[in-house]
């Protein structure tokens, strides 16, 4: 079950298509995230399930439980195969969650919570979030959270996969780059290769291969590292 995902990061849905249209016979694990959501909406969600794709909606959810309950009710309804909140909103709010996400009739979806965002360390948790531990420390306090609430898994940086196996959660790891590219905004980073060492289950790869010259190539080489 082990697969490279696709932060699909773009602007609407014709850049999303030039982007599809390069990668040949491939049908990539899809992560749709609030830029493209927000602008084409459940719409698109449909039509790329329709066309096959496995979506990851990462919607990262984070308000009251009654209100991330309804909401997911209706994200339900689109038949994603993963969808994620903030583990930050406590165990009610999970919990709300998945019962939204059952209720608006995705069983099978898997729910998971965004831990540390990777794009945070060590000195931003604690002197901006406050949190007076490291950042593998909070992870790990989130991600027992979100078992406790029976989710499926967490968003962590590979760094922090190990947890996630601890507590039988699947580990899904955006701050991917292939050696060699630009670390942008996010800070706990790791090539494919080392993610696999630590044992994610799935990488999010962005702008490593959107931004590449030669997407198609970039997710194969994504694909030969971590699924090898
Ligand atoms: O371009 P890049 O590979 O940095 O993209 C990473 C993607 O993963 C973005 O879509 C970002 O929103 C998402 N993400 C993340 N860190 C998290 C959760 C999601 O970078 N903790």
């Amino acid at each position: 079950m082990r697969d490279v995902m696709i932060a699909c990061d773009f602007a609407d849905k014709e850049e999303l298509n030039l982007f599809l249209n390069k990668m040949g016979e491939e049908k990539p694990f899809l992560k749709i995230g609030m830029e493209l959501f927000y602008r084409e909406g459940a719409p698109l969600v449909r039509e790329l399930k329709n066309k096959g794709y496995k979506i990851f909606l990462d919607l990262k959810l984070h308000d009251i439980p009654n209100t991330v309950y309804k909401a997911m009710k209706n994200l339900g309804k689109l038949g994603v195969d993963i969808t994620n909140v903030h583990a930050g909103g406590g165990i009610e709010m999970m919990k709300a969650a998945k019962r939204g996400l059952n209720e608006g009739g995705s069983k099978d979806a898997k729910l998971i919570a965004v831990t540390i965002l990777t794009s945070l360390d060590d000195n931003a948790v604690k002197n901006e979030l406050g949190i007076n531990l490291s950042a593998k420390e909070a992870v790990k306090k989130y991600a027992e959270n979100a078992a406790k609430a029976g989710l499926d898994g967490i968003v962590c940086s590979p760094y922090e996969a190990c947890i996630a196996k601890d507590l039988n959660l699947i580990s899904v790891t955006p701050g991917i780059r292939l050696e060699g590219d630009s670390v942008g905004d996010q800070k706990r980073v790791a090539t494919p290769s080392f993610a696999k060492e630590q044992g994610s289950d799935y990488i999010v790869v962005g702008r490593s291969i959107t931004g590449s010259e030669n997407p198609l190539e970039a997710y194969l080489k994504c694909k030969k590292e971590f699924l090898n």
